[in-house]
Parts: C-alpha cells; sequence; structure tokens
C-alpha cells in the first residue's frame, strides 16, 4: 500500500468514530424524543418537538449512519480486515440499519401521519439497542481470534471435475 494511503488510516479510523458515536448517539436519542410526541402539549411545542425529531434523524442521524458505514468499509480494506470477527461485526451492524429503518418507521407513523398514533415506550428499544452496541464494542475493541470463516471443505479445495461447457484453453 501506498506511504499516503497507509498514513490516512488513523484519520480515517477518528472519523469512523466521531460518526458510529453520532449515529448511536442519534439512535438512543430519537425513541425518547418520540416519546415526546403528545398532541396534548399544545400546538407549539407539539410543532417544535415534531420538527426536532424530523430533523434530527434527517439532517443528523442517517448521514452519520452513511458516514460511519462508508469510513468503516474504506477502513476493511485499508487495514485488509478480512477476519471472522470483522464480519460477525458487519452482521450485527445489521441489526443497527434495522434498528434505523424502525425509528425511521415510527417516526414517520407518528410525526408525520394524519391521525392519532401513540408512539411506542422508549425503555425497550433503548434496552435492545444496547445489546448489539455493546456487542459490536466488545467485538471491535477485543478483536477475538475466532478462527477461519466456517466454510465446507469442498469449497476450499479444486475438486478437478468437467465444467458442463468449453472453456478456452490458455
Ligand atoms: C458497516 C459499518 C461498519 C464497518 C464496515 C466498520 C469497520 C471498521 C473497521 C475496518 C475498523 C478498523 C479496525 C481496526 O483497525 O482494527 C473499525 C474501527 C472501529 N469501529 Fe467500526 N465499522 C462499522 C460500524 C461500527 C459501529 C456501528 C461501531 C460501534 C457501535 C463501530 C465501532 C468501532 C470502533 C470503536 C473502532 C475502533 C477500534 C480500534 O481501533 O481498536 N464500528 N470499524
Amino acid at each position: 500500500m501506498t506511504d499516503w494511503l497507509y498514513s490516512l488510516i488513523p484519520h480515517l479510523k477518528a472519523f469512523h468514530i466521531v460518526a458510529l458515536a453520532v449515529w448511536c448517539a442519534g439512535l438512543f436519542a430519537l425513541p425518547l424524543m418520540l416519546a415526546r410526541h403528545e398532541p396534548a402539549s399544545g400546538p407549539g411545542d407539539y410543532a417544535r418537538i415534531r420538527r426536532a425529531s424530523h430533523y434530527t434523524y434527517t439532517l443528523v442521524v442517517t448521514p452519520a449512519a452513511v458516514l460511519a458505514i462508508t469510513s468503516g468499509t474504506a477502513l476493511i480494506f485499508l487495514r485488509e480486515l478480512y477476519v471472522l470477527w470483522m464480519f460477525g461485526k458487519l452482521a450485527i451492524v445489521a441489526l443497527l440499519v434495522f434498528f434505523h429503518a424502525w425509528v425511521g418507521h415510527v417516526l414517520v407513523t407518528v410525526a408525520e401521519t394524519e391521525g392519532r398514533h401513540t408512539p411506542p415506550e422508549p425503555t425497550a428499544p433503548m434496552l435492545i439497542l444496547l445489546v448489539p452496541v455493546v456487542v459490536i464494542l466488545a467485538l471491535v475493541l477485543g478483536k477475538p481470534d475466532l478462527g477461519r470463516i466456517p466454510v465446507p471443505e469442498w469449497l476450499t479445495e479444486p475438486q478437478g471435475r468437467q465444467l458442463l461447457f468449453d472453456v478456452p484453453r490458455r
């Protein structure tokens, strides 16, 4: 790898950590904000919390998610981290993405759809969110040696069989 690409890694990692901190903080904050969507609080306050949750989701949390994922993906290639704990982390990040989409769905239903909708209690979603965040941090900070990716043996060695069609000879 060229030197300048290598020297980029610490900066990209710092950027990744800032982006994921904003993303995760936003995912914890949004259920709390959604729980405040109570029309009985008066039209002024209701409009304010609606605007705040809308802009937090669209202008802060979603861009932070995109930046955390793109910078993390770039880091995989720069650090050449093709190891099992990394793939485990990616699978668990998918749960965060699912949570992110669920929050967006609730936001649209509660704050941007006509009719009366009760927001969910925030405690259970926040506790559920804590699980993937803690597991991701444990994986990435502990970098456990989980061995090789489990694939069947026949996928790892040539079988010497004839293909179903002719291929040009070299
Ligand atoms: C698709 C999303 C993500 C990808 C592809 C990704 C990928 C990466 C990669 C390749 C590194 C460098 C690891 C190293 O240099 O050893 C890294 C660092 C890190 N990531 Fe992520 N990451 C993602 C999301 C997250 C999330 C959601 C969290 C936290 C909840 C997180 C927490 C961290 C931390 C704390 C580090 C610094 C670890 C260290 O330097 O020891 N990442 N990430």
